[in-house]
């Protein structure tokens, strides 16, 4: 048969909207750094994933579930609800379980937004929001941080007749910073009731500060509110892609309307049951993450660098220094960690805190490249 040159004609079907989006950049999986570097070991403390091994429940409640991957998952994800509004004790109909919160948030720009759409974000912040945004041809207001805080009141202030939707997140990504309990409830008060707020709280479960709030309570008390969760961070499940979202039934009714119809596959409900049955995980989760911050903030001390205080798993980290080449000259030593630049903080970097051992390794090769 003659061969045809595909025409450029497709491109009159392709969305303005595709157009403008610039590409997501995972960071690079272990295995590609170890063949294109040629090196043995290498650690990633880049995507704030969780360090300790898999959940031994979690990895046999997989086992298990392996036998019927041919047949489709719960489209309901029926008894993975029932123990996640167990342990969160919610009612089943205000409680969305979507692929990852990246997922969720798909689901959400595409049940609420359009090209006549405004939305709020704080920035620098989690990249999905603005993608969302874009891929539904919203309009972005972007207000910037203040002191590695959330600006709540900027963002009080951008708020007009014209906006749909306020993106925050607590603990934040990437500064780690916390939007505190009498902040959120001033802010609530005066957001308009035609606005919805999505409080993304992926890293909940790190937080250790008593003036926390989980956001949850605010929607109990009928705030237009929308609370993200994930399994990706404290749970251990990045892999599988699992994560919720809670608020009012009805919200969370339309949001059920636009969602893909088996959104979580069978091994991330299997794995997602396990894990919320693993108290011992989550705690050693906590246990190491707690270690490892204070290992990191006195090694950071000790260098004379400045840090952002963490409420998550990963420290923001004044390098003082172009981060990009830092990355490229550690990550040539197998520690993968992130440049500031693309996150909105130039001359900072992003670690994920790690094992113990992960982390000296990353002090040890940082120490050699600051020097
Ligand atoms: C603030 C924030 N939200 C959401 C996510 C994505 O979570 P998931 O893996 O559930 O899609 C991340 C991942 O880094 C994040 O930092």
């Amino acid at each position: 048969m003659e061969e045809k040159k595909l025409s450029k004609g497709w491109k009159k079907s392709l969305r303005d909207e595709i157009d403008q989006i610039q590409p997501y950049i995972p960071g690079k999986p272990i295995s590609e750094v170890k063949a294109e570097l040629g090196l043995k070991e290498v650690i990633k403390l880049a995507s704030n994933e969780n360090p300790l091994p898999v959940s031994q429940k979690v990895k046999k409640a997989l086992k298990e579930e392996m036998d019927s991957i041919n047949l489709y998952p719960d489209g309901a994800s029926r008894k993975f609800k029932k123990v996640l509004c167990e342990h969160l004790n919610l009612d089943n109909e205000m409680v969305a379980v979507g692929n990852g919160s990246d997922g969720l948030i798909k689901v959400i720009g595409e049940t609420f937004l359009n090209n006549n759409s405004q939305v709020i974000i704080s920035y620098p912040s989690f990249v999905e929001y603005k993608f969302i945004a874009n891929l539904m041809g919203s309009d972005i207001i972007r207000v910037w941080t203040k002191d590695y805080q959330q600006n709540l009141a900027g963002i009080q202030n951008a708020v007009s007749s014209r906006t749909n939707m306020i993106f925050l997140t607590s603990p934040d990504n990437p500064t780690g910073s916390i939007i505190k309990r009498n902040e959120l409830e001033k802010f609530l008060k005066k957001i308009p009731d035609d606005v919805l707020v999505i409080l993304d709280q992926a890293y909940y479960e790190y937080v250790q500060d008593e003036d926390y709030v989980d956001g949850i309570e605010y929607i109990k008390k009928g705030y237009p509110l929308i609370v993200l969760r994930t399994f990706s961070k404290a749970y251990g499940l990045a892999g599988l892609r699992l994560g919720y979202a809670v608020a009012d039934p009805e919200i969370i009714g339309s949001l059920m309307k636009a969602r893909d119809p088996f959104n979580v596959n069978r091994l991330a409900q299997a794995a997602g049951r396990a894990v919320l049955n693993d108290k011992k995980f989550l705690e050693q989760t906590i246990e190491n993450n707690e270690q490892g911050k204070k290992f990191l903030y006195n090694e950071f001390e000790k260098m004379g660098m400045d840090y952002v205080p963490t409420e998550a798993n990963f420290i923001l980290v004044n390098v003082k220094t172009n981060s990009g080449e830092l990355f490229e000259n550690m990550l040539k030593k197998g520690v993968i960690i992130r440049p500031g630049k693309p996150l909105g903080y130039p001359g900072h970097i992003r670690v994920t805190i790690g094992l113990p051992e992960e982390n000296k390794k990353f002090i040890k090769v940082l120490k050699e490249e600051l020097k």
